[in-house]
């Protein structure tokens, strides 16, 4: 079995970004963040090793403790509660959620009616909302998208992490709900990149294996990319590999979603080469047999 890694996959710039930000005030502040940094499980215990705190809510915070607001960003709010109890914050958002929050908010004071398409109870779409104002309504489908009423104005963006087609869907559709429609694509290339790279490779091999975590929704993104082009499976750690998924496989693949660390990565794949290895033993222990 031959294991192929995609090109693009793990760590996009932003989560890369936003950890060495941690990292580098944990060295001289008590760190500490709204909710886990990233969406894996096993790098935010390596982060609770090196002292990066992880609280729910910002009344758990003291003024000797620093914020640090994660890539996905947060509601202005957030950042005027933390100046109120005088606490530091240092802001990791990506500068391309940053993007989408500052198109949110112009589009609200220009009188257009705001539309996020994404998962609304996503931290980074709840964030854009904030940016947004009350009128913003957020939506995933095209069917939520028909509900919609008839606007003056409309300006619609998108979660960074959703992808290209269905956002092109939704924009079809507003187009019956709206004369003036202003389309903001804020699709992150990242995540469009590892997409049409998973697509690509899962479409060359018999298996896929992604890597990253299970509330992680550009992770399960990529599994369900891959799962419509050939047979995936979706694991946090090498350990949940078994060997029964390459039985017969010619070709596996292997990506990861963009809070995946290095690590993680290099260990899924050299543990698929050694099955890969094991079995070519045993096949030509089988070959070298006496009948
Ligand atoms: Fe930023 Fe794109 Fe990553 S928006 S956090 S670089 S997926």
């Amino acid at each position: 079995m031959n294991v192929k890694l995609a090109e693009k996959a793990g760590f996009c710039f932003g989560v890369k970004r936003a950890l060495d930000m941690a990292e580098r005030t944990a060295e001289t502040s008590q760190a500490v963040s709204l909710g886990p940094l990233i969406h894996n499980q096993q790098v935010v215990k390596r982060l609770s090793g090196r002292g990066i705190q992880v609280v729910e809510d910002l009344e758990e915070l003291t003024s000797q403790q620093a914020l640090i607001i994660r890539s996905h960003g947060v509601a202005p709010n957030v950042y005027q509660g933390a100046e109120d109890k005088g606490i530091k914050v240092v802001d990791a958002t990506c500068p391309f959620v940053q993007k989408a929050q500052r198109l949110a908010a112009k589009s609200a004071q220009m009188g257009q009616q705001v539309i996020v398409m994404g998962d609304k109870l996503h931290p980074e779409v709840k964030g854009i909302l904030g940016w947004a104002g009350e009128q913003a309504i957020p939506i995933q489908t095209v069917e939520e998208a028909k509900e919609l009423s008839f606007y003056l104005h409309l300006a619609v963006l998108a979660q960074t992490t959703q992808l290209a087609e269905n956002f092109a869907r939704i924009v079809e559709e507003l187009k019956n709900h709206t004369d003036d429609l202003i389309v903001h694509n804020t699709i992150c290339n990242a995540t469009a990149e590892r997409q049409k790279v998973a697509r690509e490779l899962a479409g060359t091999v018999d298996v896929m294996v992604v890597v990253g975590g299970r509330d992680s929704a550009n992770t399960r993104k990529l599994a369900s990319i891959c799962a419509e082009v050939t047979k995936t499976y979706l694991i946090e750690t090498a350990e949940e590999l078994e060997e029964s998924w390459f039985k017969d496989a010619k070709n596996a693949g292997l990506t990861a979603g963009a809070s995946t660390p290095d690590w993680i990565i290099e260990e899924v794949y050299k543990k698929m080469t050694e099955m890969n290895e094991q079995e070519m033993n045993m096949e030509s222990w089988v070959d070298s047999c006496p009948e």
